[in-house]
């Protein structure tokens, strides 16, 4: 309003801290005081020169702590993504889980198994032709509050993976940061990073599309995982062996709400089996 001279104090528009970093915008909603950019997980692959990748947003029907513990428990491949990235062996293997005060990490390694198809045809991409045994590694990497990197590859088995020679194998970053929107609904964001074969957008487009698909799956069954429990509001969540690492980041979020005084979800934030 350029013929205006003077303002109405009330015509404005709040503002945010915002940094843009890794091909994402960080808003911060708090405090402005409090905003700090250092607290920014690590998700340089997204804008690494060293990797190649694509991703999606999926609006996510869900609490967003049902897809945190989605991607810290990736033995449900093994059900739900029987087709593409699923093995027995996912659940038969044993799992470490270590922490600090803002970190989760979850590591499986595979030993001498065959590749499921998703990991055979990136092996073939980079290696024309391969065929035999594979060792497989998942190593979850959790940041307070919602970013999961997911460390994901195979390598020829026997060639040393498991003690850090990855030059027979192929590496993919599953990169996963996800937004709450209300008590059922949630922003996901996911991009999956390769280090191999980087000039080719058929390798990448098709990935995209691959994980498009497991991760549609994923969808589906956080919709029904969400639906169950609105049914059944006075159940509690018993926790298993296997959601070790799921609890560690349930008591990191819940301590934070705590801290500011809102211990009020839509899912029961932890039951203590
Ligand atoms: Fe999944």
């Amino acid at each position: 309003m350029p013929a205006q001279e003077t303002l109405n104090p009330s015509a404005t528009v709040p503002s945010f801290p915002v940094t843009e970093r890794y091909r994402y915008l960080w808003v911060w909603l708090g405090d402005p005081t409090m905003a700090d950019p250092s607290l920014i997980p690590d998700m340089h692959q997204l804008a690494s020169t060293e990797w190649a990748g694509d991703g999606e947003t999926i609006h996510a029907p869900c609490n967003y702590q049902l897809v945190l513990d989605n991607l810290m428990d990736l033995t449900h491949e093994e059900f739900v993504h029987s087709s593409s990235i699923g093995q027995e062996e996912l659940s038969e293997s044993e799992f470490e889980v270590t922490h600090d005060e803002n970190s989760v990490t979850v590591s499986r390694w595979m030993h001498n198994i065959d590749a499921p198809p998703f990991w055979l045809k990136n092996m073939r991409d980079k290696f024309p032709g391969f065929e035999g045994k594979v060792d497989r590694w998942q190593i979850i990497h959790y940041y307070f509050p919602s970013t999961i990197c997911i460390d994901v590859g195979v390598a020829e088995a026997g060639t040393g993976a498991p003690e850090g020679d990855r030059s027979r194998g192929v590496n993919g970053y599953v990169m996963n940061t996800i937004t709450p929107e209300t008590d059922r609904s949630c922003h996901y964001f996911w991009a999956f990073m390769r280090n191999y074969r980087l000039d080719s957008q058929l390798i990448t487009t098709q990935l995209r599309n691959g994980v498009h698909g497991v991760f549609g799956e994923d969808e589906a069954m956080l919709q029904a995982q969400q639906a169950a429990i609105d049914a059944n509001p006075d159940y509690e969540f018993y926790s298993l062996n296997i959601d070790a690492g799921g609890m560690w980041v349930r008591r990191m979020l819940e301590r934070a709400l705590e801290a500011e005084g809102r211990l009020t979800t839509a899912v029961p934030l932890s039951a203590r089996a």
